[in-house]
């Protein structure tokens, strides 16, 4: 597998020198480009009858998920196991942080068991930095409150890339609860620094203030948003916090912001359609736009696999 990491088309030989992988707003094009070609080479393994390769053999992961999670603990699980890591799973509400134990601590006692690699889905913005500077292990950021999901906005831009190839100049907007979410944090870093143009479209009170600051361009209008757009990314409206405060309904968020075949129609015949799931049918967009053929919502997820097991084998194997 070294030879995937240094025979890159620079020629520069890229080499990974990071331990953790906390969020996209610290790694240099270069990082993001290393991971995403690395990927590709890890994609064909998940295409083989046996899709597994030595690579991580002996090394353990640690899945410490503090908030509920479907597809992204399966697939850093999945993709551990297809490196032949050991792969443990830690069940919070049936652990000893029921009992008041810190993330420190709980962090530090894993790293007793001789793992390598944590990876941390917190509800707290910058939990996995804290971690990562208490223990020597690596910790991978599976999500933090509203700060960074690297690894979905990476498995974002892998399928985006292999839809559109170079991503430089292309438009994509970003659609639903910019303020609550970390998905799309993690994508503005990643897609400017690959020289994408950037726009987030919301009703107002859903916009952060001074986001143009991370060199995007802001519309609460829909078709503003869709024009001109090579691809799409729809967030979830997250009900569970307080986005649904910003809109007097469901109903009502469909009718001015929900993607529709319709809607479709008026946009670039081959638009990609994104969304990091879980969806909300009928509210961010339409069951026939999320199963339709410009959906590429799937392919997203089996991207992910290849993408985390990128991170994992570069993280594991950095040069420190
Ligand atoms: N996209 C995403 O983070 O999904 P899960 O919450 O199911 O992991």
């Amino acid at each position: 597998m070294r030879e995937i990491i240094t025979n890159v088309a620079t020629n520069k030989k890229p080499v990974w020198t990071k331990k953790d992988l906390l969020g996209l707003e610290y790694l240099s094009r270069e990082e993001i480009e290393l991971i995403l070609h690395t990927a590709k080479s890890f994609k064909e393994v998940t295409t083989r009858q046996i899709k597994k390769v030595p690579a991580l053999r002996g090394k353990t992961v640690v899945n410490l998920f503090y908030e509920p999670s479907t597809r992204t603990r399966t697939s850093f699980e999945l993709a551990a196991k297809r490196l032949s890591a050991d792969v443990i799973n830690i069940a919070t509400e049936s652990s000893s942080i029921k009992k008041g134990e810190t993330l420190i601590d709980t962090g530090r006692n894993i790293e007793a068991l001789k793992i390598d690699i944590i990876v941390v889905r917190h509800n707290a913005s910058g939990a996995p930095n804290i971690l990562a500077k208490a223990v020597r292990s690596s910790v991978v950021n599976a999500g933090d409150g509203r700060h960074e999901h690297p690894t979905q906005a990476l498995l974002d831009m892998f399928t985006l890339k292999e839809k559109l190839g170079n991503l430089e100049g292309r438009k994509v907007s970003i659609i639903g609860d910019i303020k609550h979410s970390r998905v799309c944090r993690s994508n503005i870093w990643g897609l400017t620094k690959l020289g994408v143009h950037v726009t987030v479209c919301a009703p107002e009170l859903l916009i952060p203030e001074g986001i143009e600051k991370m060199g995007v361009s802001t519309t609460s209008n829909i078709n503003e948003a869709l024009d001109g757009a090579d691809a799409i990314n729809v967030l979830r409206m997250q009900f569970e916090r307080d986005s649904a405060l910003a809109f007097p309904s469901k109903g009502e968020y469909f009718r001015e912001y929900g993607i529709t075949e319709d809607r479709l129609k008026k946009c670039k015949k081959n638009i990609i359609v994104m969304h990091p799931g879980p969806i909300n049918r009928g509210v961010e967009m339409s069951s026939e736009v999320a199963d339709g053929t410009n959906s590429v919502i799937l392919e997203q997820v089996t991207n992910g696999i290849a993408v985390r097991m990128a991170v994992l084998y570069l993280v594991a194997t950095a040069k420190r």
